[in-house]
């Protein structure tokens, strides 16, 4: 592989004087090239500084790295995630239709199908109100009680489909910062909320210390008829029957699901709720329509092997260390925060599969707001500043509101407005021309200059389909879920395992005691320093 790298920065370094808007003067038809479409989902990666040359270069890495097999190897389930001996089977949990999935063995989709079946008619009864409350009332808020995996899927997905809402409305709580929880449950009544506790492991210290402050704030209410008012989600059902959460209420699932994988099952139980099975299915649908064409494409006109292979060019070849994921769609608020922990958890590795350190930079930093806010916030740096963010667009032909369409029409202008003008960039002679145009006086005509330029030839994806629905969330999330694999895979790492989180965990158990008063625990002095100043007796304001 290291002849392609070779050939990839060479080829870089040859052409790196060709901007992005040349490529398009040189190929009319780049759009056309450079652009891929499945099932209604178009990823446009034409003003990107990509050319057949470098693309090509990029699908014989991939090729090299074995992706096609590898693809294979995770839907049939190999222990692909190799540090936790586990294979990676979320794409069992959306399958469509009657297919066999060996985990050790044994088929997995009896107990998938078992699981979903029971989830439905969990939530159909609380959609219904068939399923009542200790009081006979019906459950009128779900409240999610989790983190990372267990909490940033549901909450975007929840959000992001707004517009089929017609169940409970759903509340997420995933800080330990008691204010999460308070200002969560403030104006709901325990008579009528149900508390969902979504832990893979159900020993994660956030989310079972909120479930404890819950209880109680159930209890207070219901006394001995509080646990009729859990739920839980979780891979370990002897832990939620230690909290007493009857089993009918219990929705397990398998090691083999990671969890920033895992919003297509029990852990999207809140979506499920919120939106009911026909569009929940719908969501499962889309996702499972990007999964056949991750397994059966080409890679040449592969989505998510192009959106990875693009990724590549950006961090590895151009040096780029970041990427901004910029919707414009408001209800995708929460995408960029879930892409975070998708991307950054899962690629966010310093040693290879077989635990030497990598080569090359891995896994980029993300970062995004939606779009227009960020037009009105970060995208000075992005158009004029010295680092270069890849961008990477969303965009719906149309919204979900017909009374509103001027504003959508407004909203795809700017978008679009957007990767031109980080394409275009304004030249010194646009700029001086605005600058006289100004009346900007002779003497400060080269500072304003400077000012006004903007160096243009800035890279940018556009994802575009036709509207937010729960099929295009399916296909969208998918799409990124399978770019990380690409990515992972040609960088040669274990996407499916997080040990950097452990050492914050543990240490935090450790400074706990210190925290509450304890004494000589040998410390760094500015860790004791802060301890001292968080825990010195505070006279009131
Ligand atoms: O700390 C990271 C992590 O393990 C994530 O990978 C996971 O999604 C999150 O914590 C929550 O874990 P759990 O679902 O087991 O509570």
């Amino acid at each position: 592989m290291n002849k392609i790298w070779s050939g990839l920065s060479e080829h870089r370094r040859q052409t790196c004087a060709t901007t992005i808007a040349d490529l398009f003067e040189l190929d009319p038809n780049r759009f056309q090239t450079f652009s891929c479409e499945a099932d209604g989902l178009l990823l446009d990666y034409s003003k990107t500084s990509l050319d057949d040359v470098g693309l090509n270069l990029l699908i014989d890495l991939a090729e090299k790295a074995g992706l096609a097999s590898k693809i294979q190897g995770m839907f049939r389930g190999d222990p692909i995630n190799v540090t936790e001996g586990r294979a990676v089977l979320h794409t069992a949990l959306r399958a469509q239709g009657e297919p066999v999935v060996l985990v050790d063995g044994e088929d997995v989709m009896h107990d998938i199908h078992h699981t979903k079946q029971r989830m439905e008619s969990f939530a159909g009864g609380l959609r219904n109100g068939l399923h009542k409350s200790a009081t006979g009332a019906r459950f009128t808020d779900v409240v999610n009680i989790g983190i990372g995996g267990s909490d940033l899927g549901p909450v975007m997905a929840v959000k992001a489909l707004a517009p089929y809402h017609d169940g409970p409305r759903c509340h997420f709580i995933s800080n330990v910062d008691g204010a999460d929880i308070t200002d969560s449950l403030e104006g709901l009544d325990p008579q009528t909320t149900l508390i969902v506790i979504a832990s893979k492991s159900f020993t994660t210290v956030e989310t079972m210390t909120n479930a404890a402050t819950a209880i109680n704030w159930l209890r207070a209410a219901l006394g001995d008829q509080a646990s009729q008012h859990l739920a839980a989600v979780s891979t370990a059902l002897d832990k939620t029957a230690e909290m007493g959460i009857s089993p009918e209420r219990v929705f397990g699932f398998g090691d083999w699901v990671g969890g920033r994988y895992s919003l297509w099952g029990p852990v999207g139980l809140p979506i499920l709720i919120a939106v009911g099975s026909e569009n929940f299915r719908a969501l499962l649908s889309g996702a499972a329509a990007m999964d056949r064409h991750f397994q059966s494409a080409d890679l040449r006109n592969n989505l998510p092997v192009l959106l990875g292979l693009v990724g590549i060019w950006h961090s590895n070849i151009c040096g780029y260390a970041t990427r901004a994921i910029l919707p414009y769609e408001q209800r995708l608020a929460r995408l960029p925060a879930y892409l975070q922990q998708l991307d950054m958890e899962s690629n966010g590795k310093g040693v290879t599969l077989e635990g030497a350190p990598v080569a090359r930079a891995s896994g980029p930093i993300v970062w995004g707001e939606p779009g227009t806010n960020g037009q009105h916030a970060f995208y000075q740096l992005l158009h004029q500043g010295t680092h270069v963010v890849p961008a990477e667009f969303l965009i719906a032909a149309e919204g979900h509101e017909p009374a509103l369409t001027h504003q959508h029409d407004l909203l795809k202008a700017n978008c679009l407005a957007q990767s031109e003008a980080l394409m275009r960039g304004r030249s010194s002679e646009q700029a001086r021309a605005l600058a006289e145009s100004r009346g900007i006086a002779e003497d400060d005509l080269d500072r304003m200059t400077a000012h006004l330029t903007f160096p243009g030839n800035r890279p940018s994806v556009t994802l575009a389909y036709p509207r937010l629905t729960p099929f295009a969330l399916g296909q969208i999330i998918a799409l990124y879920e399978h770019r990380v694999f690409t990515e992972g895979v040609i960088w040669g790492i274990n996407s499916f395992d997080q040990w950097g989180v452990e050492l914050g965990k543990e240490l935090a158990v450790d400074l706990l005691p210190l925290i509450q008063g304890a004494k000589d625990m040998s410390k760094d002095g500015s860790t004791l320093g802060l301890v001292a100043k968080l825990t010195a007796p505070k006279p009131t304001p």
